[in-house]
């Protein structure tokens, strides 16, 4: 199981959650931040910081957000396990689905 960053983080990327990660997960993309499925330990540090809820424990994601969850696990498909978000910095890239929406706000 995992955390997942869903649509309200799209263009806003307040990104307090990063200060909360221990284990430097939730990485930079160009549009949100996506948390690495592989890398979370499930704290739950993150969720609550969030100023727009935009982060939810996997099985509780909001059904109308629920396509989330393959967002933040695909877009580390060709990335794999870094090992941590700042030694990568931000990445010049988004999920397909992310780079498809109008903008946010
Ligand atoms: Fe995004 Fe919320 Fe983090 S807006 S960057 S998930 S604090
Ligand atoms: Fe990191 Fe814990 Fe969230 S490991 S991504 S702060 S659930």
């Amino acid at each position: 199981m995992t955390y997942v960053i869903a649509l309200p983080c799209v263009d806003l990327l307040d990104k307090t959650c990063i200060d909360e990660c221990p284990v430097d997960c939730i990485y930079e993309g160009e549009r949100m931040l996506y948390i690495h499925p592989d890398e979370c330990v499930d704290c739950g540090a993150c969720e609550p910081v969030c100023p727009v809820q935009a982060i939810s424990f996997e099985a509780d994601v909001p059904p109308q957000w629920r396509r989330f969850y393959s967002v933040n696990v695909e877009f580390f498909a060709d990335l794999g396990s870094p090992g941590g978000a700042s030694r990568v910095g931000k990445i010049r890239k988004d999920h397909p689905l992310v780079a498809s929406l109008p903008p946010q706000r």
